[in-house]
């Protein structure tokens, strides 16, 4: 592995042993400084709290010096490429970038013109590899497994890059995904990423008898207003309410990648309620960036 750029093209047993170490990192109150002496950049050309905050605590707890470029005050904000400035962070000896931005397939446009390391930290609506991973994880500790579950992701699938990289991993792992969104916020075609996927415009059919219950947040900032009502007609059609929560199997757990809109695809009572695992998925965050890291830095770059 010489990035990550996607789930879709990683290999399964590359995923079974991030997973695996992640867990192993998770009880080690002090792991090996594999990246000490290294420098790792986070470049966030859109927003973030949890996925910039857990990769600078993971480069960190690996020996990493982790530099955290402010755009606002970089010179991005002169109008610098990406290009140009992945350029002269690597002249200073930086040795693996961490990108958020908010085109489709912009870490993968760096990765082949850097011969430093590229992790994807969500482009676009394209993916976003390491929330599933952690998402994963997170499956795995509460469920044990991922085989024969069935998941339903539900909320503002059109934007989702944490749907898609989802998606892809479930499948890989012999889940079932049941996939809802209003029409106007389902995109075209969800079905072609294998037999493992069904689509509902009804969310309570893709909750019933599920293990795993992932809400969505709806992405206001890239959704136009006609394809979006009003924020309580939404949670009235499509919120995570109790009653809703309460077709998905008793034991069912409820996930979000977060930020959450609390009161819009889910109710505060099922976000702050039994089987809540949001905090869990956090946590998570960042041992399995720390199995990344180490990951990357283990293998020769291609
Ligand atoms: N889940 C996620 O990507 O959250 P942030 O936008 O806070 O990083």
């Amino acid at each position: 592995m010489s990035h990550l750029l996607d789930i879709a093209s990683l290999e399964k047993d590359v995923i079974s042993s991030i997973l695996e170490r992640s867990r192993v990192l998770r009880g080690d109150k002090n792991p090996p400084k594999v990246l000490s002496g290294k420098i790792v950049a986070n470049l966030f050309f859109e927003t973030s709290t949890r996925t910039r905050s857990s990769f600078t605590v993971a480069g960190e707890n690996l020996g990493a010096r982790v530099l955290a470029l402010d755009l606002q005050t970089s010179s991005v904000s002169k109008g610098e490429t990406l290009l140009d400035t992945v350029k002269a962070l690597e002249a200073m000896g930086v040795s693996a970038f961490v990108i958020r931005h908010s085109e489709s397939g912009a870490p993968h446009f760096a990765a082949k013109r850097t011969s430093a390391f590229v992790i994807n930290a969500g482009d676009g609506r394209h993916e976003h590899p390491t929330q599933a991973l952690l998402d994963a994880r997170t499956i795995l500790d509460k469920k044990g497994r991922l085989e024969g579950l069935t998941v339903a992701i539900a909320g503002d699938v059109s934007h989702s890059r944490v749907a898609r990289s989802n998606i892809h991993l479930l499948g890989k792992f012999g889940a079932k995904v049941n996939v809802a969104a209003p029409l106007t916020l389902m995109p075209r075609g969800l079905e072609s990423f294998g037999p493992h996927v069904h689509c509902f415009h009804r969310v309570e059919e893709a909750l019933e008898d599920a293990d795993v219950v992932m809400m969505l947040r709806v992405q206001t900032e890239r959704i136009e207003e006609a394809l979006f009502p009003s924020r309580p007609d939404y949670h009235r059609a499509f919120g995570l309410t109790k009653a809703r929560f309460a077709l998905a199997k008793p034991d069912a757990i409820v996930m979000h990648p977060g930020p959450i809109n609390r009161g819009v695809e889910i109710a505060n009572e099922v976000a702050d309620g039994p089987g809540n695992v949001i905090l869990d998925e956090v946590a998570n965050g960042v041992f399995v960036r720390m199995a990344v890291l180490e990951h990357l830095f283990s293998e020769p770059l291609a």
